[in-house]
């Protein structure tokens, strides 16, 4: 995963074989992840102190960031994967790379359901790379397309014109 290094122009002309996925992204991992666990700082989470913080890459190479929002009234809870994503859309970005999604627990923080589905309309191939970190630091990726596989999409609902 020497992804590192490479530019946006490289990374895209270089996209051929196995390691292809990687040499696309321009930010490396490390700095994804990094963001990501900064954004727990900014949780607002004091109903269930479980800090979420998330960074997502577009594939113009602009990042954007996200965390948790909690309310009194739980269910209009924002998940911190959702929060970036509405970043993102709102200032015309719409063709997501990769997601790092930093939770403050002992397991991986892998979206919840409902963030897979919101990241599917902007992923509809599923290739999104999902990289979910503990509370310490340890990361594991999966494809979108893993995670939600057989995603109900606009496809489903025949929206041709969309
Ligand atoms: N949460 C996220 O931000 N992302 C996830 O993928 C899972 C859950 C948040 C929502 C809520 O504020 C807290 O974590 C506990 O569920």
């Amino acid at each position: 995963m020497e992804e590192g290094s490479v530019n946006r122009v490289s990374a895209i002309g270089n996209a051929a074989g196995p390691a292809a996925e990687w040499r696309r992204f321009i930010m490396t991992t490390t700095k994804l992840i990094e963001l990501a666990v900064s954004m727990k700082k900014r949780a607002y989470c004091p109903y269930s102190g479980f800090a979420v913080g998330a960074a997502l890459e577009c594939s113009d190479g602009s990042v954007f960031t996200g965390c948790n929002i909690e309310s009194a009234s739980f269910s209009p809870t924002i998940c911190a994967e959702r929060a970036a994503a509405a970043k993102a859309v709102s200032e015309g970005h719409t063709d997501f790379l990769r997601i790092a999604v930093a939770g403050s627990g002992p397991d991986l923080c892998w979206p919840c359901g409902v963030c897979r589905q919101l990241l599917s309309e902007f992923s509809p191939d599923g290739s999104l790379r999902v990289i979910a970190v503990d509370g310490n630091g340890r990361w594991e990726s999966a494809t979108l397309a893993q995670l939600l596989p057989r995603a109900f999409g606009k496809h489903s609902i025949r929206c041709d014109s969309l």
